[in-house]
């Protein structure tokens, strides 16, 4: 999974993802080595939690930035969480979080139960995507209030904490969490 950003007026996001993961071997938790797209190698997390039915996938990128990706079963979700390292001699912090939520279509990612059930016979073996899925670009320009997002997912909660005012969505989402009564 990489994700890049580009600011304008409002934030948008390309996404694309990739399935490392199908021809590994019962472990709610796995580390995998990756290559990822530029060709360098890294090591991806990858978690599952069949009591929650959510996944998630953690790995870092070339420049150092954490992406977390987490997919919300029961509620439809999926959150993609960037951690980018601050330039600390500029007097940056630390790191900027920023956090993106959409829904989650039915089908789109391995489910739970058969990410727990994932092994993999040599943790050495550089994996490279069996699938190759298109970019996919988001335009995102609502700001999401964290705290009451909790109603919506946990997971947006627990996940997003560090991006209180940087966590966005698509109106379209916006729109449908409110038709469904999963305000926030
Ligand atoms: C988010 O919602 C909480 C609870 O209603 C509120 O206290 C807080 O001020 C809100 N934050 C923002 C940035 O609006």
């Amino acid at each position: 999974m990489s994700a890049r950003f580009v600011s304008s007026g409002s934030v948008r996001v390309i996404f694309f993802l990739w399935a490392s993961v199908l021809s590994l071997g019962l472990s709610s938790e796995l580390k995998v080595k990756v290559r990822l797209p530029d060709g360098r190698i890294t090591e991806e997390l990858l978690e599952a939690d069949s009591e929650r039915d959510s996944i998630t996938l953690e790995y870092r990128q070339t420049d150092g930035t954490l992406i977390t990706f987490v997919a919300d079963f029961k509620q439809d979700v999926k959150i993609f969480r960037a951690l980018i390292l601050g330039e600390l001699e500029r007097g940056q912090s630390q790191y900027q979080a920023l956090c993106f939520i959409t829904r989650l279509g039915h089908n789109e990612i391995i489910s739970s139960e058969s990410m727990a059930r994932l092994r993999q016979k040599n943790p050495h073996t550089v994996r490279t995507a069996e699938e190759k899925r298109p970019t996919e670009t988001f335009s995102m320009n609502v700001a999401v209030n964290v705290t009451l997002a909790w109603q919506l997912s946990a997971l947006i909660y627990n996940t997003c904490s560090v991006a209180r005012d940087a966590t966005y969505t698509r109106e379209a989402d916006m729109r449908h969490w409110l038709d469904t009564g999963k305000c926030f």
